[in-house]
């Protein structure tokens, strides 16, 4: 079995990190993190790393003259690690167009609201709640150039209820990204994903060959 190369992109807790490293390391999995790349020194997410031996490196803004140096850095990064797809965990920042460009419809971003409700912003389970939502989710989907609206491969959904706070609601909607990110991750990793127009078509997985006849 061919095992697809996964990069992830961190900034700080790394709890869906930690999902796909304990899903690539179950007998079955079709990919592998081959490294984690965190624009923050001392995110959580590099330990996590570290305790599955994972290459684990850190490319802070205040080492380059702008952003698009950093992204470029980060790119070289990802290419020395020959990776197939790039998984975006928690990261803060917009990639550069030409990061997105460098893997078409390769780079998957976990969003914690069911889009395209509460896109683009970084307090999406605060907005659901002022809004008054009756359910919320997250969002596995396709990084393209603009933000969280490129083509949705999975979601899952989640009551919101009266009493719920951003703590709350958060932490119902985590439990769902932990799941979704790596089922997420095995559609794309094992060609089941086709793009069409703005949406992902999720396709049956390729029969298994034949058994030789006897
Ligand atoms: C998640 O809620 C994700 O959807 C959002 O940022 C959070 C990252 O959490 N983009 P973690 O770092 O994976 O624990």
């Amino acid at each position: 079995m061919t095992v697809t190369r996964v990069g992830v992109l961190v900034s700080g807790r790394g709890s869906n990190l930690a999902a796909l490293l304990d899903d690539a390391a179950l007998p079955d999995a079709p990919y592998k993190v081959v490294a984690v790349i965190s624009n923050k020194a001392g995110a959580l997410a590099l330990e996590r790393a570290h305790a599955a031996e994972v290459p684990a490196l850190v490319v802070e803004r205040v080492a380059f003259a702008n952003r698009s140096e950093q992204h470029r850095e980060i790119l070289r990064l990802l290419r020395a690690s020959q990776v197939d797809i790039v998984v975006t965990a928690g990261f803060s920042h917009i990639l550069i167009p030409e990061v997105v460009d460098a893997f078409p419809d390769r780079i998957l971003n976990v969003h914690p609201a069911l889009l395209p409700a509460f896109a683009g912003t970084l307090h999406a389970q605060e907005e659901a709640l002022a809004y008054g939502v009756k359910v919320s989710g997250c969002t596995a989907h396709l990084v393209t150039a603009e933000v969280d609206a490129g083509p949705i491969v999975a979601q899952a959904v989640v009551p919101v209820r009266d009493d719920d706070t951003a703590a709350t609601l958060s932490a119902r909607i985590l439990a769902e990204e932990h799941r979704l990110l790596p089922h997420a991750v095995r559609l794309l990793a094992t060609g089941q994903v086709r793009v069409e127009g703005r949406k992902a078509v999720i396709i049956a997985s390729p029969p298994h060959p034949p058994a030789p006849s006897p």
